[in-house]
């Protein structure tokens, strides 16, 4: 079978993915600066950051964006553990309040570097937000600050988050059905 032609269980969709965001984007912006520096973390989370901006501009916010490609994966389901930086920051973070968003906080390898790096940047405050959580493959002692929904062990798809990149467009969540 095709790494495209997988049946997808729909967990989350487009409507309850949105109406999500809308309640997370008011609680980030109670705790953000208005001209907070984004980093969206490339690529799955390309299409939650979209969202999440537009929604965070309803709140008042005026956020810069920049990007950080990571890559952990490879084309399978399971996090390789070593990180590799595909696109680095372009903006200068010294002295910047950033959130760092990113599709979904598995192991927490992925985050915990991404939050490293601003670190090291000299960023002064340093938030994370998260559309997905998956506890249960945690191998970092990390949390995000903000998370959308919190899953079980699933392998999930849509919304940015890809098999062998394929089924990032899809307007729903959903879990990977492997057979
Ligand atoms: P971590 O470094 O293990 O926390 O994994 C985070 C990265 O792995 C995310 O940015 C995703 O790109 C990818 N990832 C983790 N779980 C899934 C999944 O269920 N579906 C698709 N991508 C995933
Ligand atoms: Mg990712």
């Amino acid at each position: 079978m095709g790494l495209g032609s997988h049946p997808v269980r729909v967990l989350y969709t487009a409507a309850q993915i949105e109406n999500r965001i809308t309640f997370l984007s008011a609680e980030i912006a109670r705790t953000i600066a208005p001209d907070t520096l984004v980093i969206s973390l490339l690529r799955g989370s390309f299409i939650f950051t979209a969202d999440l901006i537009r929604a965070l501009h309803t709140q008042g916010i005026r956020p810069r964006v920049d990007f950080m490609s990571l890559s952990s994966y490879g084309a399978g389901t399971e996090s390789s553990g070593t990180i590799t930086v595909d696109r680095d920051l372009k903006v200068d973070v010294a002295g910047q309040d950033v959130l760092i968003v990113d599709d979904i906080l598995e192991t927490g390898r992925t985050l915990d570097f991404a939050c490293s790096r601003a670190r090291e940047r000299g960023a002064s405050v340093i938030r994370t937000a998260v559309l997905l959580d998956k506890p249960g493959k945690r191998a970092i002692h990390i949390q995000a600050d903000f998370v959308g929904f919190t899953i079980p062990d699933h392998f999930v798809v849509g919304y940015g988050l890809d098999y062998g990149n394929y089924y990032r467009e899809l307007p729903y969540i959903g879990a990977l059905e492997m057979g």
